[in-house]
């Protein structure tokens, strides 16, 4: 394995694929809104590449220079990129929730939020403040006509593909309402069998307490709410992701619990609250997604199954499959959630001081209640990435986010490409001076193998302070990509986004 030597300042001499400094500037916000078409390219966009790349993450890490207190708390934005004829072109936009406007017009930090930011005028002015900001940063996705800005917490954003205007909050003809919460992390099954077939969105949200309620909602092609059912399970419930088959939704119910004394006395943010309980099991919730008569109205007891692992802290799932009485379940886990100190800067991050996550393979078997877990990939990874036609289906092929090197945390700065038949794992690695973000697989238009098609990422190049958004051939991750289209700034690190083949420009 390659390694790089970097200069640092203490004594002891350190190799290190990154340098953390470098890394921070990816961190600082983008200002700007642009609208350009990418010149300065290089490889060839490929011309079978049609459609639009969405994504979304915090693009203000500031306001006005007062600094936020962790990246997830930072105002969403969107980042689109169009593809068609061998082109590409770049555009970008805040999205106008009414914490943006407020905090812009103020120039000062208004609302308190989530993971630690605070108002200034320390506890006092916090005290019972509740009203948090919905900064719909977290995913961003075009479906039944409408694209979506998504947080976890609240209700979607609806804006305008063409144009990135921000519309107003969605609420799917009064399913939602007011406040109501809606995950970030919908999955497109890609041939329901409730629906004849045809493709359907399957999100959830979680209504936390002493017992937490997870409400299902499926969407069908037209962005129609079609079913909709609502299950209560023991316990407070931190839950970002889940995973689908054809009959199940799958939920890691993460051994935490919540005190919520210093929130309400405004000391801390509702995220630093959640604590993690090393001693207790992962509880797996399975949801059948079998319609029943009443599905609509809500109210459906169908009957949900509460199997208990050992997974440690589990944000993203990479898939999940039925076979037999089994449904296996691939999942990037933690040894603990990290947490957020009040009086710390998640830019000073410790990397060796914190765990990796890493991929492991679930058993849930439905017979016999029982849970066996394998650990796949030890490399430090996050967002995984698949063949879209595979999502609730076996698969061959995984595309995650890695760190450089094969062992201990660190920051993204490759991709690895996993068979996960054959345990064959290729990386490609942006080290020493780029830093990784969610990779997301574009099938080529009529391919027949699984990996028959591209990688997007947006790799933070630190030498130039700018992004490029990175096309790798899918099918060989030892070649150099395809295509470096060079942006003319930085993207700060963002979450989440989706592909659509409807082109947008
Ligand atoms: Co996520």
């Amino acid at each position: 394995m390659q390694s790089f030597q970097v200069g640092t300042m203490s004594s002891t001499v350190t190799e290190k694929s990154y340098n953390r400094a470098a890394w921070q500037r990816g961190y600082e916000s983008l200002k700007q809104e642009s609208d350009y078409w990418i010149d300065d390219i290089e490889g060839e966009i490929p011309t079978d590449l049609e459609g639009t790349l969405f994504r979304n993450g915090p693009g203000l890490l500031d306001i006005n220079g007062e600094k936020i207190h962790h990246p997830f708390d930072g105002d969403g934005m969107i980042s689109r990129i169009s593809f068609t004829n061998g082109r590409a072109h770049f555009k970008n936009s805040f999205i106008r929730t009414e914490g943006y406007v407020e905090e812009q017009k103020a120039g000062k930090i208004v609302y308190r939020g989530v993971f630690g930011t605070q108002k200034q005028g320390g506890w006092l002015a916090n005290l019972f403040d509740f009203k948090l900001k919905n900064i719909a940063n977290t995913n961003v996705i075009y479906w039944g006509s409408k694209l979506l800005a998504l947080w976890e917490a609240a209700e979607p954003h609806l804006l305008d593909p063409v144009t990135l205007e921000t519309l107003g909050k969605e609420y799917f003809n009064g399913v939602l309402s007011e406040g109501d919460a809606f995950s970030a992390h919908p999955r497109v099954d890609p041939n329901c069998k409730f629906d004849g077939g045809a493709p359907c969105l399957v999100n959830f949200s979680i209504k936390p307490g002493l017992s937490s309620t997870i409400t299902i909602f499926e969407l069908d092609i037209t962005g129609k709410v079609v079913r909709k059912h609502a299950h209560s399970v023991p316990g407070f419930a931190f839950i970002h992701d889940f995973a689908i088959t054809p009959n199940y939704c799958i939920f890691f119910q993460n051994p935490v619990k919540f005190n919520p004394i210093p929130f309400a006395l405004g000391i801390r943010g509702a995220g630093e609250c959640v604590k993690f309980q090393p001693n207790q099991p992962t509880r797996v919730v399975i949801v059948p997604r079998t319609p029943t008569q009443n599905s609509t109205q809500g109210n459906v007891s169908a009957k949900v199954k509460i199997l208990e692992t050992s997974a440690g802290f589990v944000f993203h799932h990479a898939n999940a499959f039925e076979v037999g009485d089994e449904i296996v379940m691939d999942s990037v886990c933690y040894e603990s959630l990290p947490e957020v100190e009040s009086g710390s800067d998640f830019r000073e991050v410790d990397f060796d001081s914190l765990k990796p996550g890493q991929l492991w393979r679930f058993h849930l078997n439905l017979k016999d209640e029982t849970v066996n877990r394998e650990l796949i990939e030890s490399r430090c990874c996050e967002f995984p990435s698949l063949h879209p036609q595979n999502v609730g289906h076996d698969y061959k092929y995984l595309y995650i986010g890695a760190a450089h090197g094969e062992s201990g945390n660190a920051p993204l700065q490759g991709f690895v490409k996993m068979d996960l038949q054959t345990g064959e794992k290729q990386i490609w690695s942006a080290a020493p001076f780029g830093y990784g973000s969610e990779p997301i697989f574009v099938p080529r238009p009529g391919s027949e193998q699984e990996d028959d098609g591209w990688v997007l990422a947006l790799v933070y190049d630190s030498q130039h302070h700018r992004s490029d958004l990175v096309i790798l051939d899918a099918r060989d991750f030892n070649k150099e990509p395809v295509a470096r289209l060079h942006l003319k700034h930085h993207v700060p690190y963002g979450l989440h986004g989706n592909f659509t083949s409807e082109l947008f420009v």
